[in-house]
């Protein structure tokens, strides 16, 4: 028996990186899952075989987690499809090095809405449904950034300190109704947004972790797995952070 079992989970952002992680995670706990990601369902095949391998239901629904319509359509769809969401992993995420007296006011309107709006989108639509069953966790991806900043990613650390404000204050609204509100802000993890990072910001990171190494996407799936589960059913407006150990609080 799964931790997960016959739960059915959205994750925002799947198609890659730490959501793909996530979603592939969470099939192994026995989950079904809907990825929403605006990547093009014809590139979807690989990661739909692999999540539908143990038997696990797996849909994808293309999706700009920013457009209100989208995601509306899409909760909408998962629901029809799969069943009612006990599940909302809020992972879709950008990243942008500018510094700020450099950055347009379009470059913070887009960070602002692609990592913070759309997790209000995406909680507004799933939310009503979980509070009707008393039932449901939501998680959301932040980053250790949102906690401590990150230089030339005013934009990016805003956004990420908004998810963390975001999710406590949810948490002191439907903790008591049976929805449990948690969020993750990893450190530094190896997947397609770092690859622009020069070698000399990797070679100078690298000597800051007490790990001495960067993170992989299956080294933050757990933690989404537990604060999914009823393992961490004492959990409430926390922040965990799979950070090897770049951040300690
Ligand atoms: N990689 C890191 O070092 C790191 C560290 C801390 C936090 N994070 C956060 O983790 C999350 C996942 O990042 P990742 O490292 O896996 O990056 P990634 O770029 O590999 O994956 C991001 C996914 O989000 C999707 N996405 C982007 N904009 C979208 C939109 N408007 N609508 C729908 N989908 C959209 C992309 O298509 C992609 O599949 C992000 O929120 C990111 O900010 C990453």
């Amino acid at each position: 028996m799964g931790k997960l079992e016959n739960q059915v989970a959205i994750i925002t952002g799947g198609a890659r990186g730490i959501g793909r992680a996530i979603a592939e995670a969470f099939v192994a706990e026995g989950a079904d899952v809907a990825i929403a990601d605006q990547a093009p369902e014809s590139g979807t095949a690989e990661l739909l075989s692999v999540l539908r391998k143990g038997g696990r239901r797996a849909i994808y629904v293309q999706t700009d987690v920013t457009k209100e319509a989208e995601v509306k359509a899409m909760v909408e769809r998962v629901e029809k499809e799969l069943g009612p969401v006990e599940i909302l992993v809020n992972d879709a995420g950008i990243g942008e090095q500018v510094l700020l007296h450099e950055m347009s006011s379009a470059q913070w309107d887009r960070m602002l809405n692609v990592n913070l709006r759309s997790v209000f989108l995406c909680t507004r639509y799933v939310l009503p449904q979980m509070l009707e069953r008393g039932s449901g966790k939501i998680i959301s991806i932040g980053s250790q950034l949102g906690q401590i900043g990150g230089h030339e990613m005013v934009h990016y650390s805003a956004s990420k300190g908004g998810v963390l404000a975001f999710t406590k204050a949810l948490a002191r609204e439907v903790s008591t109704k049976g929805v449990r509100v948690n969020a993750i802000a990893p450190g530094p993890i190896l997947t397609d947004m770092m690859k622009d990072e020069t070698d000399e910001w990797r070679d100078k990171k690298l000597t800051e972790m007490p790990i001495g190494r960067f993170g992989q996407a299956h080294e933050v799936a757990p933690t989404a797995v537990f604060l999914a589960s009823d393992d961490s059913s004492y959990y409430v407006g926390q922040t965990l952070g799979p950070n090897g150990g770049d951040v300690m609080l």
